[in-house]
């Protein structure tokens, strides 16, 4: 196993423990190339189920069950874990009947301990700042991200250091960096200000946690391991996805692409990326079909989580879109809050940038782009809780949100 740019023109390989940032060659980011693993995928899903039943700390995380296709090795003691992942697969009801689709699921993130995703891949890559000697973690974040880091920092009584645009992000998500004793780091500007502003610090100190982070990367590939195995290893036709900084989005392929190689599946899903239309570069490079991205100078939207102008994950998520056969789109900021109302109304609940994918849904269903019986895993980044602002807002603005079914 070891470190490779992801950038294939230059594919320069590194240690897998190296402490770098990006490549030294070109500068671009680093990927684990991941070793096939040990057992054969039958033995390895049987193993996996096995420690779901073991009250082993290593076991009893939904990120760590999956070691054979995460980096170490670790000391399993020295793993800093708060029992993130085993996120459940939801059906959708209501929301299933809006968007017209009979097997809509939902893959609820927003169930980890800081109520978000970022969980999944900060156990990893805490655990890897720990083993490399770290003192201070850091990230740039649009509130996520600072919360998980923060958390799982003071689990490992590391110094955090959060970058945040200023005035720019959920309340609700700053006060649980607060509350988890990070050092905070007000930034004049948007999120791709902030990650600049981290970026150029000259303290050798830091380590940072951003998504560029490979092994954070690694943690997050669970979630489709985890999906796959709810779903009796059957694949399913699509799965769906918020798109923002894109670190999810070049998990999921990187995961899918693992378990196809490794013989865990025959097939993988159509990997959907949606984007908020008020900042769009991903989805813009994906219709124009250029070469480079083009960052959007003044990303706007409610889902304030994706607001970002500059993703730095492009390259592998392109990649992983073009692997799976998938695609890239955009709903605005009215079909956002239509469907965030739906999801709540489902008894789920999400945070607004996780809503992007059933407005994404609904729109592909309204335009005729996909089928009634698709098996569809939508992936709900955020809890409801993380933006409660933006709920009692829109309660003051919205009518009735529509439940009437699209029509087939
Ligand atoms: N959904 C939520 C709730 C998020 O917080 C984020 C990203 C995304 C979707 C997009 O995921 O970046 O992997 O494409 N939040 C980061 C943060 C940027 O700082 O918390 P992505």
């Amino acid at each position: 196993m070891h470190l490779r740019c992801n950038n294939r023109k230059c594919a320069h390989t590194l240690d897998l423990h190296e402490r770098a940032v990006a490549c030294p060659a070109c500068g671009d980011l680093l990927e684990v190339v991941m070793d096939p693993p040990n057992l054969e995928p039958a033995a390895l899903k049987r193993t996996w189920l096995e420690r779901r039943m073991s009250n082993a700390s290593a076991d009893s995380s939904g990120v760590w069950r999956f070691r054979d296709l995460l980096p170490g090795p670790y000391d399993p003691a020295a793993l800093v874990t708060l029992s993130e992942g085993n996120t459940p697969l939801v059906h959708g009801l209501k929301t299933g009947k809006s968007a017209g689709l009979d097997r809509l699921f939902f893959k609820h993130l927003g169930w980890n301990p800081t109520g978000c995703f970022k969980d999944l891949g900060m156990t990893v890559g805490m655990t890897e700042a720990k083993y490399v000697g770290a003192k201070i973690v850091a990230c740039a974040s649009t509130g996520n991200t600072s919360a998980s880091l923060a958390a799982y920092a003071s689990r490992a009584a590391l110094e955090a250091h959060v970058y945040l645009p200023s005035g720019k992000i959920s309340l609700n998500k700053l006060a649980q960096a607060l509350d988890f004793g990070a050092r905070i780091v007000e930034v004049d500007g948007n999120f791709d200000a902030a990650l600049d502003q981290l970026l150029e610090t000259t303290n050798k100190d830091i380590y940072f946690l951003n998504s560029l982070n490979p092994f954070r990367v690694e943690g997050q590939k669970t979630v489709m391991i985890e999906m796959m195995e709810q779903l009796n290893w059957q694949v399913p036709d699509y799965v769906i996805t918020p798109g923002g900084n894109l670190g999810n989005t070049a998990a999921f392929g990187k995961a899918l692409e693992e378990l196809k190689t490794f013989g865990f599946i025959d097939r993988v899903p159509k990997l959907v990326v949606v984007q908020a239309s008020g900042a769009k570069p991903f989805a813009d490079l994906w219709k124009s079909g250029a070469e480079e991205i083009t960052p959007e100078a003044h990303p706007e939207t409610v889902a304030t989580a994706i607001r970002i102008g500059n993703p730095r994950s492009w390259r592998k998520a392109l990649h992983s879109v073009k692997y799976t056969g998938g695609f890239v789109m955009d709903v605005t900021d009215e079909e956002i809050g239509e469907a965030k109302a739906l999801i709540g109304l489902d008894g789920i609940g999400c945070e607004p940038a996780s809503a992007t994918t059933l407005a994404g849904l609904r729109k592909l269903r309204a335009e005729g782009k996909l089928d009634r019986d698709a098996t569809v895993v939508a992936i709900l980044t955020g809890h409801a809780l993380k933006d409660t602002d933006y709920i009692l807002k829109a309660h003051d603005k919205l009518s009735d949100p529509q439940l009437t079914e699209v029509p087939s």
